[in-house]
């Protein structure tokens, strides 16, 4: 198969793409492949909304530049902060064009949300499914789209690079460039080709490398281990924000139903199990400072008590108005027998989000020619040590629209590696000009005889993650970490050469790269900063940098 553009992911930051580049050439191919349901992306279960400047008269983007950078504690680029938040409102008035809807009150204004780390009430939503009505608003107009194909259910193996003509290439190779990838089609089990002229990697967040997070099980940092088994440039993995309030349910591991932060924002409490509201000993901005440290101090909590989980206790709000802005969080906790008037919320920390990632410059190429990355895959530079609550649907957006303009256009700004070729540009090279690149070699493997040894070293790495590599981190649990992990990639790999491949080994070796990513970034942050905390680090290097590995 051969398409002039290929994206790969159908959330937020690969369909906003995919429709740009399709409206700007109308005559071109645009296929996106998405290894779920079309729908089945973090996109769909985001809640809280879309930070950005609209009310120009109580906030400004100086406010916004600001509490990102507040958030990022040091490390965000202040170039792309400004970028993000300035070109954010006409990338939401596009989304609304293509018709997602967000609450307005009955004069027909946007209501604002407020979230922690916000100085200003600015977070445009819907309802408490915000993520689902973008989904499904950017989905509806790429079906109207007659140059736009998805192709479902299908896993991306590895991009191609000249590594697969048969060069070696490594970390120091100045010109690697992706051909296009190789994909599992688990409809026939067949592995096929596809080139591209212009591929985007848009492949999400990596939650499921920990016991309990807020992702779907799609979340397995599959672009990201791609791409440093490509050997391009990695970046900020340590930083992997953990959401103060998922919905503590006994015993459930994977995903965890999120208890938006808006919740606080309209004045929910965190109390501790003796039912005291204990943050105002941890912030003074109380259960609204910025998600790092709510969640630390929830960590701390749990510790103390020696308990699960703390309280979200929302009984004292005005009912009426929490069933009307939170309709979906009302029902998932009365179906769990949790009546939200009466009863407080038990809630824990969920892994939520990867802030770091496949390093692009402010135009989204990654390191690799002809490769761009965007949305939480990506790391632009914008979050630096910290997200700001509400701030991944903006950048997906505003990236998505720089990763068009730059695949479309040859010379958007120069390319962020001076040794590189820029991007082919404008009119994708024509795919008839790529290289031949040899079929996928499957000789000598088999089926796996047993499924244990996948699922069981999933388990061991997610139990690794969650103790070791957590919220609050230490030297002899990191090491402990990368020794665990190192045998389960010497594992894993010996099982890769000798096996035909599925989905669970192909993500179970893509989260373990990611592990290992995570961790190596961590253990070479001799710090605390933002979201990774280490007690036997606990103060801030004078060496402001970025990881990048
Ligand atoms: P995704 O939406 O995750 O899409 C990834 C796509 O890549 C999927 O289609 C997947 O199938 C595909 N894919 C992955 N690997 C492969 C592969 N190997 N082959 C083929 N396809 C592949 N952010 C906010 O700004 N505001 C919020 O209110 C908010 N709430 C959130 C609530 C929850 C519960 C969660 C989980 C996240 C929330 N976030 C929020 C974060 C935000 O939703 C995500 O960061 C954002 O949606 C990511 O979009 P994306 O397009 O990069 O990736
Ligand atoms: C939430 O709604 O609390 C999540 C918002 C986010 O992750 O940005």
């Amino acid at each position: 198969m051969q398409t002039d553009f290929l994206v790969i992911g159908s959330g937020i930051a690969g369909l906003t793409y995919a429709l740009m580049v399709a409206q700007r050439f109308p005559d071109r191919q645009v296929t996106i492949i998405t290894k779920a349901a079309a729908d089945e992306t973090n996109t769909k279960y985001a809640q809280g909304g879309v930070a950005v400047v609209n009310d120009l008269e109580n906030d400004s983007f100086e406010k916004h530049i600001e509490d990102t950078l507040i958030a990022g504690d040091g490390l965000c680029n202040r170039a792309v902060v400004e970028i993000v938040v300035k070109e954010g409102p006409a990338r939401v008035q596009e989304i609304i064009d293509w018709g997602a809807q967000f609450d307005k009150d009955p004069e027909g204004d946007y209501k604002l949300g407020m979230e922690g780390g916000h100085s200003e009430f600015r977070i445009l939503h819907y309802k408490d499914v915000t993520g689902r009505e973008m989904e499904r608003a950017l989905l509806a107009a790429i079906e109207a789209a007659p140059n736009i194909s998805i192709v479902k259910h299908c896993i991306v193996i590895d991009i191609i690079t000249q590594h697969h003509l048969g060069y070696l290439v490594t970390k120091s190779t100045p010109d690697i460039c992706c051909y296009g990838v190789h994909v599992l089609n688990t409809a026939t089990n067949e592995i096929e080709k596809i080139l591209s002229g212009v591929t985007l990697l848009a492949t999400g967040g990596n939650g499921q490398v920990y016991r309990t997070t807020t992702n779907p099980s799609i979340a397995t940092g599959d672009g990201v281990a791609m791409v440093y088994r490509a050997k391009g440039r990695i970046e900020n993995m340590e930083f992997i924000q953990f959401h103060p309030t998922a919905l503590y349910e006994a015993g459930k591991r994977g995903q965890a139903f999120l208890i938006t932060e808006a919740v606080r924002g309209d004045g929910g409490i965190l109390r501790n199990h003796a039912g005291e509201a204990f943050m105002e000993r941890y912030d003074h901005r109380k259960d609204l400072a910025p998600r790092d440290i709510v969640a630390r101090a929830i960590d701390n909590e749990m510790k103390i008590g020696g308990t699960e989980h703390v309280w979200l206790d929302c009984r004292h709000m005005d009912q009426e108005k929490f069933r009307e802005h939170f309709p979906n969080i009302y029902a998932k906790c009365l179906s769990s027998g949790i009546d939200v008037s009466k009863d407080m919320i038990p809630v824990a920390p969920a892994a939520h989000y990867s802030c770091g990632g496949i390093k692009t410059d402010e135009w989204g190429r990654s390191s690799i020619t002809n490769l761009f990355a965007c949305g939480e895959c990506a790391s632009t530079g914008l979050h630096g040590a910290n997200r700001l609550a509400s701030n991944s649907l903006l950048e997906a957006m505003v990236f998505a629209h720089r990763c068009f303009l730059a695949a479309v256009d040859p010379a958007p700004g120069s390319h962020w590696l001076a040794h590189h070729p820029p991007a082919t540009g404008g009119a994708p090279a024509p795919v008839e000009a790529r290289p031949a690149v040899p079929d996928w070699n499957a000789r000598g493997t088999s089926e796996p005889k047993e499924m244990i040894l996948i699922t069981q070293s999933l388990k061991e790495l997610q139990q690794v993650m969650s103790d070791y590599v957590g919220i609050v981190r230490n030297t002899v649990r990191l090491q402990r970490a990368m020794r665990r992990i190192d045998l389960l990639f010497e594992e894993t790999e010996a099982l890769y050469q000798a096996s035909t491949v599925s989905p669970q080994l192909l993500e179970l070796r893509n989260m373990i790269t990611v592990g290992y990513l995570i961790t190596k970034g961590a253990s070479f942050r001799k710090e605390s900063r933002g979201l990774h905390y280490n007690v036997d680090y606990p103060g801030k290097s004078d060496m402001v940098e970025n990881i990048v590995l």
